[in-house]
């Protein structure tokens, strides 16, 4: 399975965001994250449309765009339209709208469709749609700001989708994520690594991304 490090562009210099991206993609990365958050369904508020519209013109590499908003049915099209290569929305919205018809519509543009769960959801509201969806987000943070603490007990989700739930698409942890930590993280079965206040906040952001890969351990298949 493919291993897959995507830098957080909530770390990013917002004065420079071209820059940003630019480093990221010399530094290794294979996807860009993109945070969006509402001020609503989390406190912060971020990234919209526009923004990402920008981003898409200046990125080469996907743009993983993490819908941390409250309706996620009223603005997926306008995020598709500026270049989401894909957009996870969370089970704690799930009540809001019809789940089966938002992932058919993301994935009829052509686009990867995730659900996430925060720390303190389990997994049962999103286990009828492992079927339906490409990716499963777990989150080892409460979402809403950058630089957290990972918390560990979450491991037990991946394990549980790798194991008893038998999922083989991605699984992508989203918090905390460092050189200390990004190891348990591959070996409990996640294959997609988020991290921002490791990476943008490195000096070396190459050399950082380097040491993620020596620790998730698999060579890397770029
Ligand atoms: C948290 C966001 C994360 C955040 C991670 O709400 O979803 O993507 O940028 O930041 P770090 O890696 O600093 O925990
Ligand atoms: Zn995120």
């Amino acid at each position: 399975m493919q291993h897959l490090i995507a830098p957080s562009l909530l770390s990013a210099d917002f004065a420079r965001l071209g820059e940003e991206l630019r480093r990221a993609e010399d530094a290794g990365a294979d996807w860009h994250h993109v945070d969006v958050m509402d001020g609503h369904f989390v406190p912060n508020l971020t990234i919209g449309p526009p923004v990402v519209e920008s981003l898409a013109r200046a990125a080469t590499r996907p743009l993983d765009v993490h819908l941390m908003i409250t309706d996620p049915w009223q603005y997926a099209d306008a995020f598709l339209d500026a270049g989401a290569a894909g957009l996870t929305f969370h089970a704690e919205v799930f009540g809001n709208g019809d789940v089966g018809a938002l992932i058919a519509q993301i994935q009829a543009r052509g686009k990867r469709a995730g659900v996430v769960v925060n720390p303190a959801t389990p997994l049962a509201p999103i286990l009828p749609w492992l079927d339906a969806v490409d990716m499963v987000l777990i989150m080892s943070v409460v979402p809403g700001f950058g630089g957290q603490s990972f918390m560990g007990e979450v491991l037990d989700k991946v394990r549980a989708l790798r194991g008893e739930h038998g999922f083989t698409k991605d699984i992508e942890m989203d918090g905390g994520i460092s050189r200390d930590t990004v190891g348990e993280c591959a070996e409990a079965g996640c294959n997609v690594f988020v991290a921002g206040s490791a990476l943008f906040g490195a000096e070396d952001m190459a050399a950082e991304i380097g040491l993620f890969r020596e620790k998730i351990g698999a060579g890397h298949p770029r």
